[in-house]
This record gives C-alpha cells, sequence and structure tokens, in this order.
C-alpha cells in the first residue's frame, strides 16, 4: 500500500470531518500505534502480517489527518527498546521500512502531489547502513513539501533524543556558538529533534508513555484507546480530536531567538542536512 490511502473516506464521513473541522484542530498529533502483535495473534497471522497491516493503518490515518488539516503528524514506528526483540521480528520490521521507504521513492510524484515532508527522527547511526541511506533519500527528496509533515520515529526513545539535544548544545558552548545564559527551556526544546505535539493518541489499551517525546508532551492532551492499531478507524480518531476540543489549554505566544541561539540553531540544521546527504552515496 502507498504512503497516503486514497478513496478511504466515505461522503458521510467527509462531512463529519467538516463538523470536527469548525473546531479547534490539533496541529501537531502524535501517534503510539501499539497493538499490532495482539492483532496478528487474535486473527490467526503471523506477526510481521500485523506490523504490515500497522502500516495500512498509517496510510489511512494520513489521508484523514490530510482532510482534517493537521499539518503535523509523528508516529512511533520503532523504539531503541524494540532492538531487543526476537532477530526474526526485527528483521521484519527493517523489511518492512526498507519496502516502504523504497516504494516512497518510487512513487515520489505521488507523495510530492499529498505534499507530505518526511522526517525520520531517531538515533540513525543504529539502523542497517541500506536503511539509514534510504530514510536519507525519501528526507532530502520529500525536503520541500510544506502540506503535512511525518516524522517517524525510529530507532528512537524520548531519553535518547533528549541527550542527543544536550550534547549538541555542549558542542555549541566548546565552540563558542552559545553561552551558558543562552541555555534554556526554549533552546532545547528547538534542539530536540521533534516539537511539541498538542495531541497524543495510544491504542491498544497501554496507558504508558514508553519514552516516547518526553519532553515534547509537558502540555499534550493525551488520549488512549482500547482499539488495537490496526483496527483504528475515523471514528476512533475524530474522537480524540473532539477530547482534545474539550481539553485542549490555551495557545502559547511563539518566543523569539535571539541572534546568537538562531545562528546556532541554523549551523545545527545545516549539519543535520548536510549529514544526510552524506549517507545517501552508500
Ligand atoms: C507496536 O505494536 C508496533 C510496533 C513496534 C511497530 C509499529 C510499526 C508500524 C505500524 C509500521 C510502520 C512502518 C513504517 C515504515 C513507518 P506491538 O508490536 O508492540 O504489538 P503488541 O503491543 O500487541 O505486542
Ligand atoms: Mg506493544
Amino acid at each position: 500500500m502507498s504512503w497516503v490511502k486514497e478513496n478511504c473516506v466515505s461522503f458521510f464521513q467527509l462531512f463529519c470531518i467538516k463538523v470536527v473541522k469548525s473546531g479547534r484542530i490539533p496541529q501537531h498529533i502524535a501517534f503510539i500505534m501499539d497493538g499490532n502483535r495482539r492483532f496478528a495473534k487474535k486473527n490467526s497471522v503471523k506477526t510481521s502480517v500485523g506490523h504490515h497491516k500497522g502500516f495500512d493503518k498509517l496510510s489511512e490515518t494520513l489521508k484523514w489527518c490530510l482532510d482534517l488539516g493537521v499539518p503535523e503528524v509523528t508516529v512511533y514506528a520503532f523504539s531503541i527498546e524494540n532492538f531487543k526483540r526476537s532477530d526474526e521480528e526485527v528483521s521484519a520490521l527493517m523489511d518492512l521500512a526498507r519496502d516502504k521507504f523504497k516504494r516512497l521513492l518510487d512513487e515520489i510524484d505521488l507523495i510530492n502531489e499529498w505534499g507530505v515532508r518526511l522526517h525520520i527522527a531517531g538515533r540513525l547511526s543504529l539502523l542497517p547502513d541500506d536503511l539509514r541511506s534510504l530514510v536519507s533519500q525519501a528526507m532530502l527528496a520529500t525536503k520541500h513539501n510544506n502540506i503535512l509533515q511525518l516524522n517517524i520515529a525510529y530507532a528512537y526513545t524520548g531519553r535518547d533524543e533528549i541527550s542527543r539535544a544536550a550534547s549538541h548544545i555542549i558542542d555549541g558552548v566548546q565552540n563558542n556558538e552559545l553561552t551558558a545564559d543562552d541555555i534554556d527551556e526554549n533552546l532545547v526544546s528547538q534542539t530536540l529533534d521533534l516539537g511539541e505535539a498538542e495531541l497524543l493518541v495510544r491504542t491498544s489499551g497501554e496507558v504508558r508513555l514508553s519514552d516516547f517525546m518526553l519532553w515534547q508532551v509537558s502540555r499534550t492532551v493525551l488520549y488512549f484507546s482500547d482499539v488495537l492499531w490496526p483496527e483504528f478507524t475515523i471514528w476512533n480518531l475524530l474522537a480524540a480530536i473532539i477530547h482534545f476540543q474539550r481539553h485542549a489549554p490555551p495557545l502559547l505566544p511563539e518566543i523569539e531567538n535571539s541572534r546568537s541561539k538562531q545562528e546556532f540553531l541554523d549551523k545545527l540544521e545545516n549539519k543535520r542536512w548536510k549529514n544526510l546527504q552524506s549517507l545517501v552515496s552508500y
């Protein structure tokens, strides 16, 4: 299945989307897509089939988010902890990712038409070389899209992300790009891979954060659903958004960066893109 599933919204569902859109729409939704293996067990199919169904659900969810006008979506696709699963499951998940990123590059015109910009957040050095090259190509190929940013947390944990941000900031101080006075919450937030989410949805009845976006959820509305991720429906998503509309905190004013902070962040961004370009040549 492609990254964005077409023709998956009925006329009635479109009408309901319009109604929900008359209220506040979260500008960034994060999903912990949990329950693929329980889905596989329940349906007597292999675990890898559960993960494939999980990807299909992601592509449907992206279409719903596009229709709802959600500009940023983050999904937890592979945690650093997931490397501890059986070799068979880890390689099936890596193969699935290879397959989907290859497909994305083959269908690049389609993804560009949807305006989806891909960002892989995580410790890329933990990935096999060929997969690292594929995800780098996918990020570079979709860099200019601006309708929906899809962040895929892969080889990711929130604690690892915070540690990497701390080490970037230390480098900035050691290179005289930053002073100790520049270090504040706002700088840390902008040095992380991922921005704050307004709504976080976890499926499968689990009510933990499992080391996902730990820094970014300080003001996030949390929504826990009992359905297994491959069984998630548009009605579950609309219920999550209505929950958000009832509980959303007021918006905060944007804080402008000092010149030194902005220069540090611009340099970091440039370094990240250069690093990606070097990974493509594998
Ligand atoms: C959690 O369910 C799901 C995962 C660890 C993998 C999620 C991956 C996908 C949905 C595919 C995404 C692929 C790409 C390329 C973005 P679980 O395995 O923990 O299931 P369980 O909770 O029932 O044991
Ligand atoms: Mg699980």
